[in-house]
């Protein structure tokens, strides 16, 4: 039906991308991209009325894309296009362009093969960069100079290694070296794109393949430092102990052999999470984890299982655990102190309802007198929450100074690194 349509229209159209790549896999596939020499949103309307009445085609004109919903597939129009982005900017400049076009802007060989829908070569493969050999051979490699498809899209760096962790391929050496050169261009992707690939790599067959490639390429130290503070085995006084991150990929991957559930392999993760932070070393006794009670899965599986939220709501409650986890462990300490409990509320800011919660879940120690002075503690952190909300201050207050004054005091462009400061001087004040 789609040929037909767009064979009345006399637009040349093509499936493209991941359907193509997942059916020659032989992988389930649900998502179908057509891409046509012409108007994606035309061709979307044809299509949607010769599958019948009322089926609903939903379009971005921005990006000149149209989508129409048939059962459970969705199909994606759009117009080949050239794209050519600008390096301080996510958003591509689109112009209308051939198919040719169109494959060179992809990200992998494997996601660039085309097959044709026109009435003259109705099911001819289109591969112009050795797709088919690379599939062959398990290899993500890039159609273009790696730098250029990475810089194009930081994202991408993410998406290698997230198709590596899925497919059980492997990355060409040239491309893998382009991601660790360019790892720091991350910062420019949002949280929430970071984090879908990041759930993906989690739910593929075994993890810890993904996850020790973002180590390896200087991803994860970016987007989840708390992580490889696990790396490493130490030694001191000729005893070791064990590497808290390989580990951890060890449980992950135990664990994903029984489960699929996101937040079950998310337990695994995060079991240790937070544990260098509290290591010492005792002469005579080796290492030991002070008041580390390895609650991180715990929190992760209340997180899931009893907060009725979106998932991207819950992977930001997820981070901001990571990030706050250790705080609420300072509240077994005896001489806690006024500032450590501000800087939990202030740290905690519009989530601190939530993390009430979830501190709560954190008292697994046996030891009963640093149960008991949690428990005061943490009344200590309801008293002050309750004086903070009264007046509100500390949770809006702004330091007296402005992204401008950053900037000339320090000669920086603008950009991430200004909005860094500026909490660092709040925080400081
Ligand atoms: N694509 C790209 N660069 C990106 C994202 C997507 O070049 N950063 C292209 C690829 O050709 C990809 C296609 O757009 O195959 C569709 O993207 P998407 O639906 O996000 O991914 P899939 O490859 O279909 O894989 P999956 O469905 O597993 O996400």
């Amino acid at each position: 039906k789609i040929a037909l349509a767009a064979h009345e229209l006399r637009v040349p159209a093509f499936l493209i991308g991941g359907f193509v790549r997942d059916k020659i896999l032989g992988r389930r596939t649900k998502d179908m991209d057509v891409v046509c020499v012409g108007d994606g949103i035309t061709l979307a309307h044809q299509v949607a009325a010769a599958l019948g009445d009322n089926i609903p085609v939903s379009f971005f004109k921005t990006y000149g894309t149209a989508q129409v919903k048939w059962h459970e597939f969705e199909i994606e129009f759009v117009g080949a296009r050239k794209e050519s982005y600008r390096r301080e900017s996510r958003n591509p400049e689109v112009v209308a362009g051939t198919l040719e076009d169109d494959q060179n802007r992809r990200d992998f060989t494997i996601n660039a093969l085309a097959v044709s829908l026109r009435e003259a070569d109705y099911g001819a493969l289109i591969d112009p960069f050795g797709g088919i050999a690379d599939l062959d051979k398990k290899l993500i490699r890039t159609p273009l100079e790696p730098a250029q498809t990475f810089s194009d899209d930081p994202l991408r760096m993410m998406r290698a290694i997230r198709f590596a962790s899925q497919l059980q391929f492997t990355i060409a050496d040239d491309a893998f070296k382009a991601i660790q050169e360019n790892a720091d261009r991350i910062r420019i992707i949002t949280q929430e794109r970071i984090s879908d690939e990041f759930n993906k790599i989690m739910l593929s067959p075994k993890p810890s393949v993904g996850l020790d490639l973002l180590y390896k390429a200087g991803l994860l130290k970016i987007i989840f430092p708390q992580m490889t503070d696990m790396v490493g085995v130490e030694m001191y006084e000729g005893k070791g102990h064990k590497d808290n991150f390989y580990h951890t990929l060890q449980v992950v991957d135990n664990i994903s052999v029984h489960t699929r559930d996101l937040w079950l392999r998310w337990a695994a993760l995060l079991h240790d999470i937070g544990k260098p932070a509290t290591k010492k070393f005792e002469p005579g006794h080796g290492w030991t984890f002070h008041g580390h009670d390895a609650v991180g899965g715990k929190m992760v599986t209340r997180i899931f299982t009893k907060f009725k939220l979106p998932l991207h709501d819950k992977m930001k409650l997820v981070k901001k655990l990571v990030e706050l986890h250790l705080r609420p462990i300072s509240l077994t300490k005896e001489n806690i102190t006024d500032s450590a409990i501000r800087r939990l509320l202030f740290d905690a800011g519009d989530d601190i309802e939530s993390l009430m919660m979830l501190c709560e879940a954190d008292i697994t120690s046996k030891n009963k007198s640093k149960v008991k002075r949690y428990l005061e503690n943490f009344e200590l952190v309801r008293k002050r929450l309750k004086e903070v909300e009264e007046s509100d201050r500390i949770r809006n207050w702004q330091p007296p100074v402005t992204g401008e004054m950053i900037m000339e005091t320090f000669d920086l462009k603008p950009g991430r690194v200004v909005g860094d400061l500026k909490n660092a001087i709040r925080e400081a004040i």
